[in-house]
């Protein structure tokens, strides 16, 4: 019941920051933008989402960094679904994008969409539901997402250095993402977005080998032993509960548990820890933050009108 009574609150509370954000027109987005055009599409993602990751429930952590993914790089375009071409290397060819799946996840609700209202729904607008529903399947708490965005026609390889790597440190962190308009609250909390999903022995085996003072000593073990067992691409799980989106990743962090050093900085620095001991402390508290930083994350440079428009098929410009 209490839960109920919290969640609810959230809602209103996420309501009342969309409200905001749209009446002083921040948001070029809209809840309804798809109501007279294409009504089902939402309900499509969902479904399609939903049944996916009833196959396969660890692709709810690459359903969501593929948001964060497309995001970051050329704003919420869904240019890191474009395939490469003879003359260009796209975005999903980077390193960093090495294990981005769900790829089929988003084509198959767009085929489904496309079938019933042509050329409406951007392939941006469904990354950035799948993203939702994928939290929402795990356990992470329901946002709306606005809807809107168009469809980039860039995708380059060399844009992807606008993602951070596996090594910052929070200073580097915070500058990274204050650069998009995050605070360092919703840096934290969109970290959070490591209670899912995995990273390879590529991205934290450094630390390993440089004994890292801050990495928990049993970790250190067991990564080791993972790794050395396997090669630069064996995974491991972010948080020891990688297939449900609670707190306590942030729990992890305060006993040394963070696999890479973008997840431990965050408790080492001063700047941040305090955000990191609240949420592992109150899971509600991080959840709101979660919603309303991936609700400015969802509105990064998003495309109007004649900037973008709507790839008939996401890995592909329509000439
Ligand atoms: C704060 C800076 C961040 C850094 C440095 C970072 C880095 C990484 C790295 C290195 C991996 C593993 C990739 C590999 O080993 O190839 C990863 C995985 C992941 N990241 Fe992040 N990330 C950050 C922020 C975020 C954010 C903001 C989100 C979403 C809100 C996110 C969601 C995920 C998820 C869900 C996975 C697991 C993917 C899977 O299971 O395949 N990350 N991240």
């Amino acid at each position: 019941m209490l839960n109920k009574m919290t969640s609810f609150k959230q809602m209103v509370l996420v309501f009342m920051l969309i409200e905001l954000y749209t009446s002083y027109g921040a948001l070029a987005l809209s809840m309804d933008y798809y109501r007279m055009s294409c009504p089902f599409a939402e309900m499509i993602v969902r479904m399609t989402v939903n049944q996916a990751l009833r196959r396969d429930q660890t692709l709810a952590g690459p359903l969501l960094r593929l948001h964060f993914h497309d995001c970051f790089v050329q704003g919420c375009d869904a240019s890191v679904l474009i395939d490469s071409t003879e003359g260009n290397i796209a975005e999903k060819d980077s390193p960093a994008n090495i294990i981005l799946r769900g790829y089929e996840v988003i084509d198959q609700a767009k085929q489904i969409i496309e079938n019933r209202c042509p050329g409406v729904v951007s392939c941006a607008d469904i990354v950035a539901i799948s993203a939702r529903d994928a939290v929402v399947w795990a356990g992470g708490p329901f946002y709306p997402v606005l809807q809107g965005r168009r469809d980039g026609s860039r995708s380059k390889i060399e844009d992807t250095i606008n993602l951070p790597p596996p090594n910052f440190n929070s200073t580097a962190l915070i500058s990274m993402f204050g650069r998009h308009g995050f605070t360092i609250q919703d840096l934290v909390a969109l970290s959070g977005g490591h209670t899912i999903g995995v990273a390879r022995c590529a991205s934290f085996k450094d630390r390993l080998s440089n004994s890292d003072s801050t990495m928990n000593t049993n970790l250190v073990r067991m990564a080791s032993m993972q790794c050395n067992a396997g090669d630069d691409n064996t995974t491991m799980n972010l948080d020891m509960t990688s297939t449900s989106f609670d707190n306590s990743y942030f729990r992890a962090l305060q006993r040394g548990y963070g696999l890479l050093t973008s997840d431990e900085t965050l408790f080492m620095d001063d700047q941040t820890r305090g955000f990191v001991d609240i949420y592992a402390m109150n899971q509600a508290r991080w959840f709101y933050d979660f919603q309303s930083a991936m609700l400015k994350m969802g509105s990064i440079d998003v495309k109007e009108g004649d900037d973008g428009n709507v790839r008939l098929n996401c890995h592909r410009l329509n000439y």
